[in-house]
């Protein structure tokens, strides 16, 4: 299965795909964690990536989809991948759509995580990740069993450069100028699967798994 996860920072892109890649036995690709691990490894596309990252902006379109075209050749992605956070501008998907033609390879659907932006910012600033494996967690609703540590794989969790609350108000102002008009896209392709964010982690994932089985419509 081929799919994308689409939605606003801090809609729970992350979270839900890791644990929907799990469940299907395919990778969850995200271009934010390839970049912040390139970041971290100080190798030269994350030296070009961080500035664009901490200033809450997006990294130019040609980095991005190189990437990912090498990362979804590899042979772990031979039977399906989730794409978190790619695409993010009508740009991208059309190269991802050129990507995909000659592949002869198809999208099965768009998961598109609605949510108010009230509830992303109250997310975004209690969020911690960890900084091994990446995984998401929050300091109310979803806290590690022992503080501080990842429960997966015992990295440190750690506050991420980029949910500091004007980056945030920036994060928020970018999806809805570059990245929802993805939303309309893949709506008059019939690939877009609305998915209503609030509730329980556990809700929100039985949502998309129904959502992904669901053929050929946009509504829930
Ligand atoms: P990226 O890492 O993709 O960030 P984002 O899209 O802003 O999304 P987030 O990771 O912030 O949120 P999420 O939706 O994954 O939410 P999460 O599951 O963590 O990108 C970072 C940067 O990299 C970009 O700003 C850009 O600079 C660059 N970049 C990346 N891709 C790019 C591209 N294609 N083109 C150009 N530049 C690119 O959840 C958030 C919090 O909520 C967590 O604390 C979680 O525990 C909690 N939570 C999740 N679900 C629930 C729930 N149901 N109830 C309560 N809490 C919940």
């Amino acid at each position: 299965m081929r799919l994308i996860f689409l939605g606003p920072p801090g809609a729970g892109k992350g979270t839900q795909s890791q644990k929907l890649a799990e469940s299907l036995g395919i990778p969850q690709v995200s271009t934010g964690d390839m970049l912040r691990q390139a970041v971290a490894q100080k190798t030269p596309l994350g030296e070009v990536a961080r500035g664009y990252m901490e200033s809450g902006g997006l990294v130019p379109d040609d980095i991005i989809v190189g990437i990912v075209s090498e990362r979804i050749q590899k042979d772990d992605c031979a039977k399906g991948y989730i794409l978190d956070g790619f695409p993010r501008t009508v740009v991208q998907a059309e190269k991802l759509d050129e990507a995909l033609r000659s592949a002869r390879e198809h999208l099965d659907a768009v998961v598109n995580i609605v949510i108010e932006e009230e509830e992303l910012v109250r997310r975004l600033s209690g969020r911690r990740v960890c900084e091994a494996c990446q995984r998401a967690y929050h300091v109310s609703t979803s806290a590690s069993k022992q503080g501080g540590v990842c429960d997966a794989c015992g990295g440190r969790l750690v506050t991420r450069a980029d949910d500091e609350a004007g980056t945030v108000r920036t994060r928020l102002e970018v999806y809805r100028n570059q990245t929802s008009p993805l939303v309309q896209y893949y709506r008059q392709k019939g690939l877009l699967r609305d998915v209503e964010g609030i509730g329980s982690i556990q809700d929100v994932f039985s949502r998309i798994n129904k959502a992904i089985t669901r053929q050929g419509s946009d509504n829930p």
